[in-house]
C-alpha cells in the first residue's frame, strides 16, 4: 500500500475535493504543498457542502491535516475558515491540523499589490483571484518573506519588515498607493500570532515518522497542471509549481513519495481567468456546460468559461506531471447531448501540433482538431458502478484513455461523496 499525490491536470476545478475526501477515509495524513486560498476545493457530503481554500480537503474527515512549506499561507483567512468548519461541525485543532513552521506568510500588503497589478493591468490581466499569491511567493523567492516561525519570535520583526516594506513601499509609491502602516501590520501580526502558533510544527517530521511507519500519504494539489508556472499556460497561470514533482520540496519529503500520482480529470474543459483555451465555446453548447456543470467559481464566485474535453492538454499533463491514472468527473454533465467533441490535435495554419506550443501568441492562435462521437441519452449521474453507464459513455471514457495514454483509476458522476466507480484503487498500487 503506497501513497497517492492528486492534482488538477486542466486548468483547476477538476474536482480534486471530492475525490480527496473520497479517498481521505483509507489515508493516514492528507498534505497540501503549493498554492494557498486561492483553492476551492468543494465537498458534498449528504446536504451538507463544505468549501476548502486553505485546509487539506482531509479535515472533513478528520484525518490528520498537513499544511507543507509549499503553501503560501494567510493567517487572517487561515483564521476564517478554520472558524467557518468548525461551524459546520468539523474539529479543527492542534491534534488535526499542522501548519509548516516554514511557511510564508500572505500579507495584506500581498493582497494589495495583486490588486493594484490587476486593475493597472486593464486586458492584459491575468484574473488572479486577487489573494495575494502571486506576490507572496516573489517575497519568498526574493527572501524576504516574513514566515510562521517569525511569529513566535515578534521582538525579531523590525529588521525582516524593513526589509520587506522598503521594497513594498517602491512599488506601492509607483501605483500611487500609500506607503505601508508598519505599526498596523506588526500590531496585526502580533494579534494573529496567538491563532496560528498553536499548529506550527516542524512537520518534515511528522511526514519522515509516518514514511518510517508505513503510513498512507495523500498529497492533495490544488489548481491544475496547466496552471504551473513552469509547464502551463504562461503567463496566465498562478504562481506556483502545481505538478506532482512538487510534493517533496513543498512538503519537506522525498520525491519518491508521491506513489500513484492521480490526475483529475473533468469529462470537459473549464477555465476560471483570462489565458488562452482552444476548445472553448461561447455558443449554446458552452452555456449549457456551465448551467448543468454549475461553473461558477468556488473561491470569486466567477462564471467559468468552458469547453470540450481537449485530449492534447490532458496528455501533456499527464506527460509533464507522471501521471498514472485519472479520476475522470463530471461525465454526469454531458448526459443529454446528442453528439461529443474530443480535441485531438491543433492547427495554426498549416502546422498541425500534437502538443500545445508554449508561445503565448500561438497558443492564442492554435484551431482545435476535433473527432466527433455520439452522445448519450440515458444518465449517468449518481452511477456507481461501469454497469450503470450507458455504453456511449463508456465508449467515451475508453476513448480519453487511449487519447491520453493513461488508464482511468476512478469515474465521478455527481457531487456527492459516494457516486464514485471505482476502477482501480490508486492506494493498492
Ligand atoms: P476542485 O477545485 O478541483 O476541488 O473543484 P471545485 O470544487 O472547485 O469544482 C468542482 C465542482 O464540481 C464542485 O462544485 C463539486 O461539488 C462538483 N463535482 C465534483 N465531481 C462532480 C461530478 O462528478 N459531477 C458533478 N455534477 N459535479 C461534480
Ligand atoms: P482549485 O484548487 C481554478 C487561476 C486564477 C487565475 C490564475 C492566477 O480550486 O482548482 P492566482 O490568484 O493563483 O495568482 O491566479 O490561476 N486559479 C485557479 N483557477 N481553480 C483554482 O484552484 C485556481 N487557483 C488559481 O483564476 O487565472
Ligand atoms: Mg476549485
Amino acid at each position: 500500500m503506497g501513497n497517492v499525490t492528486v492534482i488538477g491536470a486542466q486548468w483547476g476545478d477538476e474536482g480534486k475535493g471530492k475525490i480527496v475526501d473520497w479517498l481521505a477515509s483509507r489515508a493516514d495524513m492528507v498534505v497540501r504543498f503549493q498554492g494557498g486560498h486561492n483553492a476551492g476545493h468543494t465537498l458534498v457530503i449528504g446536504d451538507n457542502v463544505y468549501k476548502l481554500s486553505l485546509l487539506p480537503s482531509g479535515i472533513v474527515r478528520g484525518t490528520p491535516s498537513v499544511i507543507g512549506n509549499g503553501v503560501v499561507l494567510d493567517p487572517w483567512a487561515l483564521k476564517a475558515e478554520v472558524e467557518k468548519l468548525q461551524g459546520q461541525g468539523v474539529t479543527v485543532s492542534p491534534e488535526q491540523l499542522w501548519i509548516a513552521e516554514t511557511c510564508p506568510l500572505i500579507l495584506p500588503i500581498h493582497r494589495d499589490l495583486d490588486a493594484l497589478r490587476e486593475d493597472a493591468s486593464g486586458a492584459g490581466k491575468i484574473g488572479t483571484t486577487r489573494r495575494g499569491i502571486g506576490p507572496a511567493y516573489e517575497d519568498k523567492v526574493g527572501r524576504r518573506a516574513i514566515r510562521v516561525c517569525d511569529l513566535a519570535h515578534l521582538g525579531d520583526l523590525d529588521p525582516l519588515l524593513d526589509r520587506l516594506c522598503a521594497h513594498h513601499d517602491h512599488l506601492r509609491a509607483g501605483f500611487g498607493h500609500e506607503v505601508i502602516d508598519r505599526e498596523r501590520l506588526k500590531n496585526d501580526l502580533a494579534e494573529i500570532a496567538d491563532f496560528v502558533l498553536p499548529f506550527a510544527r516542524p512537520v518534515w517530521r511528522d511526514l519522515d515518522e509516518a514514511r518510517r511507519k508505513g503510513r498512507r500519504v495523500l498529497f492533495e494539489g490544488a489548481q491544475g497542471v496547466l496552471l504551473d508556472v513552469d509547464h502551463g499556460t504562461y503567463p496566465f497561470v498562478t504562481s506556483s509549481n502545481t505538478v506532482a514533482g512538487q510534493i517533496g520540496a513543498g512538503s519537506g519529503t522525498g520525491p519518491g513519495a508521491a506513489g500513484f500520482v492521480l490526475g483529475i480529470v473533468k469529462a470537459y474543459t473549464t477555465r476560471v481567468g483570462s489565458g488562452p483555451f482552444p476548445t472553448e465555446l461561447e455558443d449554446a453548447d458552452g452555456q449549457r456546460l456551465g448551467e448543468r456543470g454549475h461553473e461558477f467559481g468556488t473561491v470569486t464566485g466567477r462564471q467559468r468559461r468552458c469547453g470540450w474535453f481537449d485530449a492534447v492538454l490532458v496528455r501533456q499533463s499527464a506527460a509533464v506531471s507522471g501521471i498514472t491514472g485519472i479520476a475522470l468527473t463530471k461525465i454526469d454533465v454531458l448526459d443529454g447531448f446528442d453528439t461529443v467533441k474530443i480535441c485531438t490535435g491543433y492547427r495554426i495554419g498549416d502546422t498541425v501540433y500534437d502538443y500545445l506550443p508554449p508561445n503565448a501568441a500561438d497558443q492564442a492562435a492554435v484551431e482545435p482538431v476535433y473527432e466527433e462521437m455520439e452522445g448519450w441519452s440515458d444518465s449517468t449521474a449518481g452511477a456507481r458502478s461501469w454497469a450503470e453507464l450507458p455504453a456511449q459513455a463508456i465508449k467515451y471514457v475508453r476513448r480519453i484513455e487511449e487519447l491520453i495514454r493513461c488508464p482511468v483509476a476512478l469515474v465521478s458522476t455527481s457531487p456527492q461523496r459516494d457516486d464514485t466507480i471505482l476502477v482501480s484503487d490508486p492506494f493498492a498500487s
